[in-house]
């Protein structure tokens, strides 16, 4: 069973479980949530698509990326193939696809099992009986709305639609103080900090040593700013600080790295191994 023991270590910085717990258990799935859950996460990250009957669906591409899912009749998707398009299915459809069972040679200790991709409601649901369950604190959770064009013939809906949907599924569910919203989308997180000013808004980048210009080009400071660990160094660090806010860089996989990062002192660590998170 994926079910586990409760162990909780406690950690005095945002731990970020990525993808829930990508290292340990299939990707952006529910016993990937509970398993970040039982190794301490206060944060669980995670990526969004929508299916053409409007379904939020928790998944890293608006397709099954033939890498993690099988076919409905359990077979291979060959490589590069993007046709198994999510935004063109119904919910109905997606669980037909098995994203559990397939070895991932990039995560070779993932536990393999049978998992469908999660409704985001059905998701937020399970993470909140658990916890109360199992009296864990509440996580928060870091929602990635993934709305950039891929190029390949795969139709991203209109970042605002995609947004005021996401939004009114997550206002519904949770209190705002408990989840914020991540985009590389610039039009994402300026659609949501004029039209919901009081939502925590992370900004993703790839390189921390642009983040004036990248901060100018968003034209406003988000709470969070979230970029690839490599170039982040302490003085940026500082600087974003003095700022105003907070640092979470993604995705930090060894031990030594996340200390050397909690040493330029980031406010949390995105990482799909919360089991080789420093305490501190
Ligand atoms: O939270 C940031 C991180 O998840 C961004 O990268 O590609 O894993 O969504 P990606
Ligand atoms: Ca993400």
């Amino acid at each position: 069973s994926y079910l586990s023991m409760n162990v909780q270590a406690q950690f005095s910085y945002d731990l970020q479980g990525h993808r829930g717990s990508r290292g340990i258990m299939p990707e952006n799935t529910i016993p990937s949530m509970i398993k970040a859950l039982d190794l301490g996460a206060t944060t669980l990250e995670l990526d969004l698509a929508i299916t053409k009957d409007g379904e939020v669906i928790v998944s890293h591409e608006p397709w099954m990326n033939p890498v993690i899912c099988l076919d409905p009749q359990g077979n291979e998707i060959p490589d590069q193939d993007k046709s198994h398009n999510i935004f063109q299915m119904s919910f109905e459809e997606v669980i037909q696809y098995d994203c559990g069972s397939k070895f991932h040679s990039g995560f070779p200790q993932q536990v393999k099992f049978h998992v469908t991709k999660p409704r985001l409601s059905d998701l937020i649901d399970a993470v909140e009986k658990y916890v109360e369950d199992f009296n864990l604190p509440r996580p928060n959770y870091n929602i990635e709305i993934k709305s950039m064009a891929d190029g390949d013939g795969i139709f991203h809906p209109n970042p605002k639609d995609f947004s005021d949907k996401v939004l009114a599924l997550l206002l519904s569910k949770i209190s705002p103080e408990r989840f914020n919203v991540q985009s590389f989308d610039f039009r994402v997180l300026q659609y949501i900090h004029d039209a919901y000013p009081g939502i925590t808004l992370a900004m993703l980048v790839d390189n921390a040593s642009k983040y004036e210009e990248q901060l100018q080009e968003l034209g406003f400071k988000p709470r969070i700013y979230s970029p690839y660990f490599v170039a982040l160094t302490k003085e940026i660090v500082a600087a974003l600080h003095e700022n105003g806010m907070k640092v979470i860089p993604w995705t930090v996989n060894t031990s030594e790295q996340m200390g050397k990062l909690l040493d330029m002192k980031v406010d949390g660590i995105i990482t799909d191994y919360p089991n080789l998170a420093p305490r501190r």
